[in-house]
């Protein structure tokens, strides 16, 4: 039943009730019945509708959903590269605050200005990334380095002077002040690199600023190693895309804390223990790196990561073993991928075999990974069983992006 009160009828009724003091509660119940009397009329239909909308508009805000995304296709390989008109504007985006993914030689970064918290903290949105896991600041110059950090210790300058410009983060005392908490996640340290990539050190030699640039994917899913990748997961919720093709090594950098007497690897990546050892001596690795029991010391390490939508499940064991868990998922309905290597890819029968590279050259299933377990995500398998690998060289960091895309979940024979 509708019922019609007008607001001065209402008013001289809650003067009175009040006077006989259950005024209060006596207009809540009227405030209810007034809702209903709106919500099933015309009118409150139009401002349900209005308020449906404003409550969509402010999701995708939230989302940072609202963005125009601009993609620029660059060259790599032209020189003076740093006065492309393209790269021109890009930087310019990314000093008025805007975020901008840009090619680096390990993989896609989504780059913001490092010294400005509110450019910063759109990082956070665009990624759904938790606010306790810091961010790599980008230099295009080893003499910055001195403007962000407390000290330079001595083994720190002899990895700078190996490999600098490269896939290595290193990670140092903080100078206070300078970079805003975001950066940091209210540690004491900071991560630092510089990269080699032309397009990213064009960038930020154009925008005078050093570059905020954690990996330009969602949390939790693979690093982007192709624009596609970034579009696939960023496009309107990022300013601009720097497309200068696929990257080169495909996975991220190492992680290194130098602020004590022995480095210690926090994040295995595109330079081994062996590589660093060859230059300063003995190399530790962060121990929850290698136990699920520890904490890993770096943040980002504790999460689950790099995972395709599927469910991923690394098989130990040889190829009859492998063949007999797709039996098993196939008997019980499930549509089956396999993640293997050019020497097995015709071994098994299953809905989908993707070979990323070959046994004999790691180098090429770090390159990419990323990209095949991406590929996934558009088949309808529902599980996919992923062939295990050596753990020599940049074989000991496949493997850990592996378990972590597996949750830890490995059958083994
Ligand atoms: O290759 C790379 O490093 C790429 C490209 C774009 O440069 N960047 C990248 O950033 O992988 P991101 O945000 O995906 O990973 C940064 C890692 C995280 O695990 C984070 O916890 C760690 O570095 N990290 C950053 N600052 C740290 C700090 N002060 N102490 C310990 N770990 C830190
Ligand atoms: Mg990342």
């Amino acid at each position: 039943m509708l019922i019609n009160l007008n607001n001065t009828y209402l008013s001289t009724i809650y003067t009175v009730l009040t006077y006989i003091k259950i005024g209060p509660l006596l207009l809540k119940i009227v405030k209810v019945v007034l809702f209903l009397n709106i919500f099933y009329t015309k009118k409150g239909k139009k401002i349900r509708n209005l308020a449906n909308k404003v409550e969509t508009l402010k999701m995708l805000n939230n989302r940072g959903h609202t963005v125009n995304t601009k993609i620029w296709i660059v060259d790599n390989l032209v020189e003076n590269i740093s006065e492309d008109p393209k790269i021109i504007e890009a930087s310019r985006l990314l000093s008025n605050r805007e975020l901008v993914a840009f090619p680096t030689e390990t993989v896609y970064g989504l780059g913001a200005n490092a010294l400005d918290s509110e450019a910063v903290k759109k990082i956070y949105i665009a990624k759904g990334r938790p606010s306790d896991n810091p961010l790599i600041v980008h230099i295009s110059n080893k003499d910055d380095l001195e403007k962000y950090v407390e000290e330079i210790p001595k083994k720190s300058k002899i990895l700078i002077d190996k490999f600098w410009p490269g896939p290595m983060t290193l990670v140092f005392k903080k100078k206070e002040g300078v970079f805003p908490d975001e950066i940091t996640a209210g540690l004491d340290t900071v991560a630092i690199r510089m990269p080699s990539h032309p397009v990213a050190l064009a960038l930020i030699e154009n925008s005078k600023v050093p570059i905020a640039a954690p990996s330009a994917n969602l949390s939790g899913r693979p690093s982007p190693t192709t624009a596609k990748h970034v579009t696939e997961d960023l496009f309107g919720k990022v300013a601009g895309i720097v497309d200068g093709g696929k990257t080169g090594i495909g996975l991220e950098s190492t992680v290194i804390d130098v602020t004590g007497e022995v480095p210690i690897i926090l994040r295995l990546g595109g330079i081994t223990k062996d590589q660093l050892e060859q230059c300063v001596g003995y190399v530790e690795l962060d121990s929850g790196l290698i136990s699920e029991k520890q904490t890993p010391r770096s943040p980002g390490m504790k999460y689950k990561h790099y995972a395709p939508k599927a469910q991923f499940i690394l098989v130990q064991g040889k190829p009859e073993f492998l063949q007999k868990q797709i039996e098993k998922a196939k008997y019980e309905g499930k549509k089956v991928g396999v993640y293997t290597v050019d020497e097995r890819k015709s071994y098994y029968h299953a809905d989908i075999v993707i070979a990323g590279g070959s046994d004999s050259d790691l180098n090429t299933v770090a390159e990419r990974m990323y990209s095949v377990l991406r590929e996934f995500d558009h088949t309808d398998v529902n599980v996919i069983y992923g062939e295990t690998f050596s753990v020599d060289g940049i074989g000991s960091a496949i493997m850990n992006r592996l378990l972590k895309a597996a949750g830890n979940h490995i059958i083994t024979e």
